[in-house]
């Protein structure tokens, strides 16, 4: 089937790459915020977000890690739900603990102006769905799927801002931890790099 005209959705969905060399410029918290709404927004007045969750128990949650972003102070945030807009900064954290739990020195995770990180409360999943399998594991099927239709969002959304990114989930689980320090019982499923692309060489 050809046709003339491809869509705005296909359009993103051609253009979205992989991107792992950013530029100085900070991203303002508006980039962010958009960035967010793709992730894990509400989109209705029953608590329904932006991407699926098996019986709506949405188990993950979204944290950033600023490094230039415009106004805010560096360090890793808890963010409200986007119509709140509310930024609560944690602590900060100490340059190259990112790097230090990489699998394969992925520099990216230090040099972009921001990591969105995002976070699974795995222990309520594997509750939840123990009568579908009791030994846990379709619970933690389900957080690793909706994970990744989260990531697809914000690769979309960074793509629509002209923005370049990158997932990374190489990394050592408990050495991550420790460098996040991720309020319990929050641990994290994967870190998505974000900011403006390196001009090309
Ligand atoms: C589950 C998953 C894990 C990934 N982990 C990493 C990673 O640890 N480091 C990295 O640089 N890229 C990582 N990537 C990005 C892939 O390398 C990238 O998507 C792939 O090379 C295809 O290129 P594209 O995204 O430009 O289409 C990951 C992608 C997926 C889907």
């Amino acid at each position: 089937m050809s046709r003339d005209r491809i869509s705005a959705l296909e359009q993103l969905l051609k253009q979205r790459r992989s991107c792992r060399r950013f530029d100085d410029h900070p991203l303002s918290v508006g980039n962010l915020e958009r960035l967010l709404f793709a992730a894990q927004g509400s989109t209705h007045s029953d608590g329904k977000r932006t991407a699926p969750s098996a019986h709506a128990l949405y188990p993950l949650k979204t944290f950033v890690i600023a490094r230039r972003i415009e106004g805010l102070e560096p360090g890793l945030y808890e963010t409200g739900a986007i119509y709140e807009a509310t930024w609560q900064r944690l602590h900060g954290i100490r340059s190259g603990t990112l790097l230090s739990a990489s699998l394969a020195d992925d520099t990216w995770l230090e040099d972009s102006p921001a990591v969105i990180v995002v976070a699974a409360d795995r222990q309520i999943a594997i509750d939840h769905f123990a009568d579908q399998q009791p030994d846990g594991l379709r619970g933690v099927r389900y957080i690793d799927f909706e994970a990744g239709a989260v990531i697809q969002n914000l690769h979309l959304s960074a793509t629509e801002q002209e923005l370049g990114s990158v997932v990374v989930m190489g990394y050592d689980d408990d050495i991550m931890q420790t460098a996040l320090r991720l309020p319990t019982p929050f641990r994290s499923i994967a870190l998505f790099c974000v900011g403006h692309p390196a001009a090309r060489r």
